[in-house]
């Protein structure tokens, strides 16, 4: 994304900022040299900018945060007057069919025992919430939308490796390693199950906004 976005600003500069110490070295790596790149660990939640900046740019990182209000806020005051906010994230309903399957799989006998402490992590808004939690935040010109984002496999197998790499990554975890693949591989057979397809069905939460001069 940095990469991406430097490629659009020939005359500009981007402060990437990601919470993960091992996305952020990597940035690092990548853009050592690059004197029109800065990479910060900071936590969204307590962002803290030096300098305030004209644009904000993110993507498929909102939904891992569940304070919006504090996030848009944050958002809000690390953008000079009139500067823009463009986002996207999970958003409502997102992933439902492989949510349900994976709640289903958990309680099976062979898994149950490993999530008993379990809760969930993530957090898929809608989109008239976001546009309020927006304006409150010092927002306007708020425009937020759903739209529907299927992403289907050639097979369960190929599913199963995607959900077990990228959707279920904090639940793998929980598991011993050799529990980890009989659990995406369950998850994936349950999602293709529903009506034959092995697909996903992500829900994305568009959002953009000015900040109110
Ligand atoms: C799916 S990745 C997306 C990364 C990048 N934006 C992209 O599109 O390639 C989600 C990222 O959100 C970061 N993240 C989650 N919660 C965060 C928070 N509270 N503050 C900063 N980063 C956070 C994670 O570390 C992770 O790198």
């Amino acid at each position: 994304m940095t990469e991406l976005l430097l490629a659009k600003l020939p005359e500009g500069s981007v402060l990437a900022i990601d919470g993960s110490r091992a996305m952020v070295e990597a940035a690092r790596r990548r853009f050592a040299g690059e004197p029109r790149v800065r990479v910060e660990r900071q936590d969204l939640l307590s962002l803290e900018v030096e300098e305030r900046v004209d644009l904000i740019f993110s993507t498929a990182t909102f939904h891992w945060i569940w304070d919006h209000d504090r996030l848009f806020e944050n958002l809000a005051r690390a953008l000079k007057p009139g500067g823009r906010l463009v986002a996207q994230c999970g958003g409502e309903g997102n992933i439902s069919r492989a949510t349900r399957a994976t709640k289903e799989t958990m309680k099976e006998e062979r898994f149950s025992d490993y999530f008993v402490c379990w809760h969930d992590d993530k957090y898929y808004a809608d989109a008239g919430t976001t546009a309020k939690r927006l304006e409150a935040a010092g927002f306007e010109e708020v425009q937020t939308w759903l739209h529907d984002e299927i992403a289907a496999f050639d097979s369960v197998d190929k599913l199963a490796r995607f959900v077990g790499t990228i959707v279920l990554g904090g639940h793998l975890k929980e598991l011993p390693e050799e529990e980890q693949l009989p659990f995406a591989a369950r998850v994936a057979e349950k999602v293709a199950g529903v009506d034959g397809r092995p697909a996903l069905d992500y829900v994305r939460l568009n959002m953009m906004a000015r900040r109110s001069a």
